[in-house]
């Protein structure tokens, strides 16, 4: 991922979030040790954005697709009621077993189920389910579908979150599947009169839209 900001800049912002979860901390060493794509990593801003936005909707479900080694499942379970939970979709075994070690070591880690297996397959499964907070960080060539299929998950007044939305910049002149996807599915989120949608310039970009109730 190319850096959109200043380094600087982003490390004083790193500085001003409010302290995280210690095994936050624990995950983000241990990936950057371990995985040679360490860089799919949400990071500290995010999870400080994720956290804010599960207390704010509120969420009770969460529904992550991409859970990578756990660390933004880990963030939005910390900041969930005890009753809360995230449910979140993987297809990497290798990922999900360094996440479900660090989940075993917390307590909000029990807040967390893993779905193993192609996140398409998985919304299918949960066809009829209600969430909350939908977030959207798997493979970018199928963010519409994605959206798409996910959308009808969502309740009334929800937050759909979907990261990487600036996708290094590539979103101004799109050439592979991944940089078409994460255009179209701006497009689509831009251009749905059931949402109301805002793309932040955190990070590699964070798009936060809320589907619409019956009075707005
Ligand atoms: C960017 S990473 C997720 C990062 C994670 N949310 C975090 O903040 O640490 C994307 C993850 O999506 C997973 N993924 C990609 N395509 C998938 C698919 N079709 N079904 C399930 N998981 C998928 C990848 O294996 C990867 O672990």
């Amino acid at each position: 991922m190319e850096r959109l900001i200043d380094k600087t800049l982003e490390d004083y912002a790193r500085a001003h979030i409010t302290a995280l979860p210690e095994a936050l901390a624990e995950i983000e060493h241990y990936t950057h040790t371990h995985r040679p794509d360490a860089a799919m990593l949400s990071g500290p801003v995010e999870a400080a954005l994720l956290r804010l936005l599960v207390m704010l909707c509120p969420a009770r479900r969460v529904l992550e697709i991409g859970l990578f080694t756990g660390y933004s499942a880990l963030a939005m379970a910390s900041a969930l009621p005890a009753d809360g939970e995230v449910l979140s979709c993987e297809k990497d075994p290798e990922a999900i077993a360094i996440a479900q070690q660090f989940f075993d070591r917390t307590p909000c880690g029990r807040k967390i189920r893993i779905r193993a297996g192609l996140a398409l397959d998985t919304l299918e499964a949960l066809r009829g389910q209600v969430f909350d907070l939908i977030f959207l960080d798997a493979d970018k060539e199928s963010y519409p579908v994605y959206y798409d299929r996910a959308l009808p998950l969502l309740r009334p007044g929800g937050l759909f979150v979907a990261d990487n939305t600036l996708w290094s910049g590539r979103v101004l002149a799109p050439s592979t599947p991944a940089d078409l996807g994460v255009a179209a599915f701006n497009r689509k989120v831009r251009n749905d009169p059931g949402m109301d949608a805002v793309l932040l310039t955190i990070r590699d970009g964070v798009t936060v839209a809320r589907k619409k109730t019956a009075c707005a």
